[in-house]
C-alpha cells in the first residue's frame, strides 16, 4: 500500500514538474571486469562490479587516456566467443539516459597491435565505429557516448567485432537525464539517437566532467574537453568568477562554470572560426553556449554577431545581452543541419563589437533502427538453444540489427507491415550442430528457406514448420 502511495505521488510530482525532478536520476555505473564494487577518485564514484550482464573475459587493463576514470579491470571479447557481445542491463527505469562506454586496452597480452577496433550498438542501433588511433591517449576517442530513450525496462548494449583485435570495454554508465533534454525540434524523439561528437569548453584549460563542476545529476555528468584557441593567436581566452545567471535551467542543466570562460576574436581576426571533420550525409545537431562576462560590453547592442554555420547564417543579429536580459546570464542556441560534404563549419560574424563563444557541443542525429519481431527472436533463441550453437556463432543482441552486424547464419528482411525485421532464410549447413528441431521454429512465419545439411540434426521435423506459409525449401 505504502509502495503504492509513494509510487502515485511519484507519478504526481512528475506530471507537476516535468523538468524540475526533486529525487535523484537513475545512475548506473559498471566498472567492467571488476570482482568487487569500486569507488574512484576525486569524486568517490561508486561502480558496479562486472557480474552476470554477459560473456567475455575479465582482464587487467590500462587506461588509454586521461579522462578514463581510474578504474584498472576490463572485459574483452575473445573472437572464439563470436563476434556479436551485448551487456544486457535490465530494471532501467522507463526514460531518458546518457549512455556512455570507455574503451580499454589490455595489459601484458603479446599482440602487434593490441589496440582493437570494433562497433559499438545502443538498443540495436550502431552508434559508433572506433578508428585507429583511438588509443594513443586523444581525450574524446576513449569513450562513445549517447543520448537515448530506454522504454521497455532494460538496455543491450552491443559490441561487434571488426576482425582487428579483441573488443575491450573499461567502464558503462547509463545516467538518467531529463525528458525534454536536448529537444531540438519536431524530428527530435524515441526514433532518435544523439551521439555526442564535441564537446568544448572555450578559454577552458583542462579537461572536467560535469561532476567537476559541480554540475546538476540531471545533466548526465558530460565531459567538456578545453579548447584555449580556435588557431594562431586569433582569438583570447578570457575568464570570470561572477556568477552566473540562468545556467542550470532545464532541460539540460548545465554547470555554471561553463560560461565563466569564452574565447573572443582580437582586431587581426574578427571572426571565430571553428573547423572539424566529419561524416558526410549525417544531420548534426550543435548546441551553442554564450554568457557576456567581458567587461568591456557594457549593456544592449555593443557586441552584435550572425552565426553561420558551413556559410549559411543559421542565427542572425545575435546580441547576448538583449536576449538574456542582462550581463553574465547563460544563452543556449540549438541548430539541426544536414551535412553533406567532409567538413562542420561554425562562424561566429561580429557585425559589431568582437565575437565571443563559451562553449559548444556537436551531436551526431541517428536514426534508430527498428528491432526484430519479438517472436522470431523468441524462436531463434529456441533453436540457438535445441540445437547447441556454440558460442563462436555469438548470435546475442537483435538478430537483424544493426544491419551492419546480422547474425551469422540469418537472413533478414524488413517488413513493412509490422515494421520490424523478419527472418526469411536460415543457412546453418555444415557447422557441426547437433540436436533436434524446437516446435517454436514455427514462429519464424516469415522464412523462405531453412539449409541445416551437413549437420547431425536427430528427432522428427516439427509438424508445426508445416503452418508456414511461405517455407520453399527444408
Ligand atoms: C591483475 O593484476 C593483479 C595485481 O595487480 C593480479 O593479482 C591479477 O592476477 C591480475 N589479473 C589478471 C587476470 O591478469
Ligand atoms: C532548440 O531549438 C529549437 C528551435 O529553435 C527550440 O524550439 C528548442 O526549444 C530549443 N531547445 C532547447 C532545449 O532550448
Ligand atoms: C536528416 O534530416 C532530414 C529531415 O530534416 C531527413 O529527411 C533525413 O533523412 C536525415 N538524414 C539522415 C542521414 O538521417
Ligand atoms: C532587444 O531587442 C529588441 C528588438 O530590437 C527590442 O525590442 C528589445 O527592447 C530589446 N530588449 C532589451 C532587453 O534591450
Ligand atoms: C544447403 O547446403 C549444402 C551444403 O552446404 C549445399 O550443398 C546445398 O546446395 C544447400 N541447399 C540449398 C537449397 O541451398
Amino acid at each position: 500500500m505504502l509502495r503504492h502511495l509513494l509510487l502515485f505521488f511519484t507519478f504526481f510530482s512528475a506530471l507537476l514538474r516535468p523538468s524540475h525532478p526533486r529525487h535523484a536520476p537513475y545512475a548506473m555505473r559498471i566498472s567492467c571486469g571488476a570482482r568487487n564494487n569500486v569507488h574512484t577518485p576525486p569524486t568517490n564514484t561508486f561502480w558496479y562490479k562486472d557480474f552476470a550482464y554477459t560473456g567475455g573475459v575479465p582482464a587487467n587493463g590500462t587506461r588509454p587516456s586521461n579522462i578514463s576514470p581510474r578504474l584498472y579491470t576490463l572485459r574483452y571479447f575473445p573472437l572464439s566467443e563470436g563476434p556479436e557481445n551485448c551487456y544486457n542491463i535490465n530494471r532501467v527505469p522507463k526514460g531518458h539516459y546518457a549512455v556512455r562506454i570507455f574503451f580499454g586496452v589490455v595489459t601484458e597480452r603479446n599482440f602487434d597491435n593490441n589496440e582493437p577496433l570494433f562497433d559499438v550498438s545502443v538498443e540495436g542501433t550502431q552508434i559508433y565505429s572506433l578508428r585507429s588511433g583511438w588509443s594513443n591517449n586523444i581525450d574524446e576517442q576513449a569513450f562513445v557516448e549517447a543520448l537515448v530513450f530506454l522504454t521497455d525496462g532494460s538496455v543491450s548494449l552491443c559490441f561487434h567485432g571488426t576482425g582487428h583485435g579483441d573488443p575491450a570495454i573499461l567502464s558503462i554508465e547509463i545516467l538518467q537525464v531529463d525528458d525534454r533534454a536536448y529537444y531540438f525540434g519536431p524530428q527530435w524523439g524515441q526514433g532518435t539517437i544523439l551521439r555526442t561528437d564535441k564537446r568544448l569548453s572555450c578559454g577552458a584549460e583542462d579537461p572536467k566532467f560535469d561532476v567537476d563542476y559541480s554540475g546538476d545529476h540531471w545533466g548526465g555528468d558530460r565531459f567538456w574537453n578545453p579548447i584555449i584557441t580556435f588557431g594562431q593567436s586569433s582569438d583570447r581566452a578570457i575568464r570570470t568568477t561572477n556568477g552566473i545567471k540562468q545556467a542550470s535551467n532545464p532541460p539540460n542543466f548545465y554547470p555554471e562554470a561553463l560560461y565563466q570562460t569564452a574565447l573572443i576574436s582580437t582586431d587581426n581576426q574578427p571572426e571565430l572560426v571553428y573547423t572539424m571533420d566529419v561524416d558526410p550525409n549525417r544531420n548534426y545537431s550543435i548546441w551553442l553556449h554564450f554568457a557576456e562576462i567581458d567587461p568591456s560590453v557594457t549593456g544592449v547592442g555593443k557586441r552584435v554577431f550572425d552565426i553561420l554555420i558551413n556559410g549559411v547564417v543559421v542565427f542572425q543579429d545575435v546580441d547576448i545581452v538583449n536576449m538574456t536580459g542582462g550581463l553574465y546570464a547563460a544563452l543556449v542556441l540549438n541548430k539541426t543541419v544536414a551535412v553533406n560534404g567532409r567538413t562542420l563549419t561554425i562562424t561566429v560574424h561580429p557585425t559589431n563589437g568582437h565575437a565571443i563563444i563559451n562553449a559548444f557541443e556537436i551531436f551526431e542525429v541517428v536514426m534508430a533502427e527498428s528491432k526484430t519481431s519479438p517472436d522470431e527472436v523468441r524462436a531463434l533463441q529456441a533453436l540457438k538453444s535445441a540445437l547447441r550453437l556454440p558460442l563462436r556463432f555469438g548470435w546475442n543482441g537483435d538478430p537483424c540489427i544493426p544491419q551492419q552486424h546480422p547474425w551469422n547464419g540469418a537472413d533478414c528482411q524488413f517488413d513493412r507491415t509490422s515494421s520490424k525485421w523478419v527472418i526469411d532464410g536460415l543457412g546453418l549447413d555444415n557447422q557441426g550442430l547437433r540436436g533436434f528441431l524446437p516446435n517454436d521454429i514455427s514462429k519464424l512465419r516469415h522464412l523462405q528457406n531453412i539449409n541445416l545439411s551437413g549437420n547431425s540434426i536427430r528427432g522428427p521435423i516439427p509438424s508445426s514448420l508445416g503452418t508456414i506459409t511461405t517455407l520453399e525449401t527444408l
